[in-house]
């Protein structure tokens, strides 16, 4: 690899994002969830979406097999489920408060926008998996803050005036 990784890695984290917490279920009922900050808009009409899921993550393999996922836009007060979430191991779901739709996915209350999804199609991104997945429901909140991710820092957005 003629490209520093380290350096790949700092240069791309200077890119601003929110923070999302894709949860899932399982046939069997397991729940699944994992912090990402790789989610994007793709298409209007009609309604995708995407993430993008490490070859590594413990949960890939369900994700996949699940079909399904809804993605929580984290607001400013949620940064603790974010950290909750992007731990591979524990019980990730203990006293953790959700609601379900369409899909099954676990909702959280409060997030600043929520898409549950079918996944449209899972496509090759190298070391990661990217799923796109055909929005079915969503809501949002239009008062929220958002928390934001920042050369590896949580943050807040700041006013420009
Ligand atoms: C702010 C933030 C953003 C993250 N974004 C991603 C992501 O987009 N894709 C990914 O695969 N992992 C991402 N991670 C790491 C996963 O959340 C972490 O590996 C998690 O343990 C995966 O869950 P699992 O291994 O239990 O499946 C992120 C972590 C943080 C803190």
């Amino acid at each position: 690899m003629s490209l520093d990784s380290r350096e790949l890695r700092f240069a791309l984290g200077n890119f601003p994002t929110g923070v999302t917490v894709i949860t899932s279920v399982t046939d069997s009922g397991e729940l699944l969830g994992a912090t990402a900050n790789s989610f994007s808009s793709v298409s209007l009409d009609p309604a995708l979406v995407l993430f993008s899921l490490d070859r590594g993550a413990f949960s890939l393999d369900a994700y996949q097999k699940a079909g399904v996922f809804a993605v929580n836009i984290l607001s400013l007060d949620q940064q603790e489920l974010s950290s909750r979430f992007a731990r591979a191991l524990g019980d990730k779901w203990e006293g953790i408060e959700y609601e379900t739709w369409e899909t099954g996915s676990p909702i959280f209350p409060g997030t600043l926008a929520t898409f549950d999804c079918r996944v449209w199609n899972t496509y090759d991104g190298g070391d990661h998996v990217i799923f796109v997945g055909e929005v079915l429901q969503m809501s949002r909140d239009a008062n929220a803050a958002p928390l934001i991710f920042f050369r590896g820092q949580y943050g807040a957005l700041a006013p420009t005036h």
